[in-house]
């Protein structure tokens, strides 16, 4: 059952965007008790040295501009971790996700908060939880070997723990099933 779910969507398109309409049939199919919405078309922070810094200084370390500079990637980190799933509506752009997208997975991939590096390599934070894409394209079909967007997001989510990840077309009606 679902309980919680972090709704991002990523199309730079907010009218006729066909992944925002899905991702919010998806999520109003789920029917969770609660929903987050987190729209990354306005744009996302790039990384900056301040962060990078940031990361490999101890929390009570940093300083007020290191804080600062980790604060929205912070409130971001934590949408995360509170949802049970994550359904995302995302364009391809390029034959890969938007650049918006790229920076919100910049922004939550953080070492000791959602992997850890172990003796064993590195390892997922953020085991248990769902994720279901909604991927529009024009062209490319998705799974095809110029769609690289779903093995990127498969391999950078399955880098921070979630495995579960399903990676849906356009086409709504399947969609809905197979997010049943
Ligand atoms: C800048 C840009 C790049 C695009 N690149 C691709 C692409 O590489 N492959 C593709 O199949 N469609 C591409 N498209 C088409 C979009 O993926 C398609 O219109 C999709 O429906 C966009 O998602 P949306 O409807 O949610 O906005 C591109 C569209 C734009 C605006």
């Amino acid at each position: 059952m679902t309980h919680s779910v972090l709704h991002i969507n990523a199309s730079a398109r907010h009218q006729d965007s066909v992944s925002r309409k899905l991702s919010a049939q998806i999520v109003q199919h789920l029917n969770p008790a609660e929903t987050v919405e987190r729209d990354l078309a306005h744009g996302v922070p790039l990384l900056d040295e301040v962060w990078t810094q940031a990361t490999f200084t101890p929390p009570n370390d940093r300083t007020v501009a290191q804080a600062q500079a980790l604060a929205y990637s912070d409130t971001l980190v934590a949408e995360l971790l509170a949802a049970d799933t994550i359904v995302i509506g995302s364009a391809m752009y390029n034959f890969n996700i938007p650049a918006s997208f790229k920076a919100w997975i910049d922004q939550v991939m953080r070492a000791g908060v959602t992997f850890a590096y172990t003796e064993n390599g590195p390892k997922g934070m953020l085991e248990g939880k769902k994720v279901i894409v909604a991927l529009a394209s024009g062209g490319t079909p998705i799974g095809s070997e110029f769609d690289f967007a779903t093995p990127y997001l498969k391999f950078a989510l399955g880098f921070m723990g979630i495995t579960d990840v399903t990676v849906l077309d356009s086409d709504g009606t399947t969609a809905l099933t197979k997010a049943a």
